[in-house]
């Protein structure tokens, strides 16, 4: 079995992040989207895996990622020209991935248990595809299935206005080569992509099975802001290791669980867990609060930063002023001259520069 992460796409939602960067390398707690994918296929005893990248940013994916060594898997990349919809994106990839089966997984998203007990059920069930499901309040939003009583899927449906249940697909999908000739059989949706979910009604309809499982524990797509920052939220939350490597100076308070990478210096602050700070990050006269991760070589100086992600290396500098529910991309400074106590609310993409005045 092959794996396929799809590490293309525009990311308009996630702009103006996405403008620099690749939404699939932004980091929860602290480490990039997209290795929890491979994490989570190299689970399931996958080492050949395809990341679909796209010309814009499948440069930095390249560098950001390498040749899998670190995994010890191989990976082997896949230029989509367009972002012409998933089934195009498996269509790219026939090439790689020949007749064999696949789990082909959403590079945006996070699930928590691995993809191991899915690829046990797709083998048991001898199926020709299986999705992963998950109950959610607002199915208009997702890809819909129908059920039979035995799991197996009638129907499928892309944001339905009106959604014959409350089961969305999550984005790991696992298929034979049968859905090869499906794809070719599809026509481009009204908004000019070739469909997934059309591609599997077409297995449906001319009577291959599709089977599925409803996932139980959390999953997460991080396509917007908030997304990013729930999934920092609940990664950080399970951390179970407290690691200090730094220095703790002039009265540093710390307390839960938080972790201090090699090389930071905290002088007079206070952080409180779950957090993340990197490695070589100054933090001075501030305070960290939960759920807050902080990227290596930042700077962070009379500040309140709570429920956030900074990036790396980016300066908050004498800001005597709260940040909270904030997206601060790399290289950004930040910086305030007349304060007066206010909270902010940010999404600043990466080089920014701010001045409040
Ligand atoms: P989406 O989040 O559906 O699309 P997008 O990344 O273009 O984002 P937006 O809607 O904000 O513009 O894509 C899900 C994942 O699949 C994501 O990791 C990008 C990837 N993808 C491709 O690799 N190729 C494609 O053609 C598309 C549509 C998505």
């Amino acid at each position: 079995m092959k794996g396929l992460i799809l590490s293309g796409g525009k990311g308009t939602r996630m702009r103006p992040i996405t403008h620099t960067a690749a939404k699939q390398l932004l980091p929860v707690a602290n480490k990039p989207i997209l290795f929890y994918a491979i994490e989570a296929i190299k689970s399931a005893g996958i080492e050949d895996i395809g990341i679909i990248i796209s010309p814009e940013t499948g440069e930095d994916v390249k560098t950001t990622v390498g040749d899998g060594s670190r995994w010890d898997l191989k990976i082997t990349y896949i230029v989509q020209d367009l972002p012409l919809g998933l089934a195009h994106a498996v269509k790219t990839a026939r090439p790689f991935l020949k007749d064999d089966t696949f789990v082909m997984y959403l590079g945006d998203n996070l699930i928590k248990d691995g993809v191991a007990p899915l690829v046990d059920r797709f083998n048991k069930a001898k199926v020709d595809a299986f999705l992963l499901l998950k109950e959610v309040a607002n199915p208009s939003s997702f890809g819909v299935a129908q059920l039979a009583p035995d799991g197996r899927i009638i129907c499928l449906e892309e944001k339905p206005a009106k959604p014959k249940s409350n089961l969305a697909l999550v984005g790991v999908y696992l298929f034979n080569n049968k859905i090869h000739k499906a794809i070719d059989e599809i026509k481009p949706s009204r908004r000019g992509e070739l469909e997934i979910t059309d591609a599997i009604q077409r297995l449906i309809d001319t009577d291959f099975h599709v089977g599925s499982y409803v996932l139980t524990s959390w999953w997460l797509d991080t396509g917007k802001k908030d997304d990013m920052l729930e999934a920092n939220r609940v990664v950080l939350d399970e951390m179970s290791d407290v690691s200090m490597l730094g220095e703790l100076r002039d009265g540093s308070r710390i307390s839960g669980r938080v972790h201090v990478g090699k090389g930071s210096i905290l002088k007079n602050c206070t952080v409180r867990g779950p957090a993340m700070i990197g490695d070589d990050c100054v933090l001075e006269n501030s305070y960290v609060g939960p759920f807050t991760s902080i990227g290596d070589g930042a700077r962070v100086t009379h500040a309140e930063i709570e429920h956030c992600i900074l990036r790396e290396k980016c300066q908050i500098v004498d800001f005597h002023g709260r940040i909270e529910d904030s997206l601060i991309g790399v290289n950004v400074e930040l910086s305030r001259s007349n304060y007066k106590p206010v909270a902010f609310r940010l999404m600043l993409g990466d080089d920014s520069k701010v001045e409040v005045v």
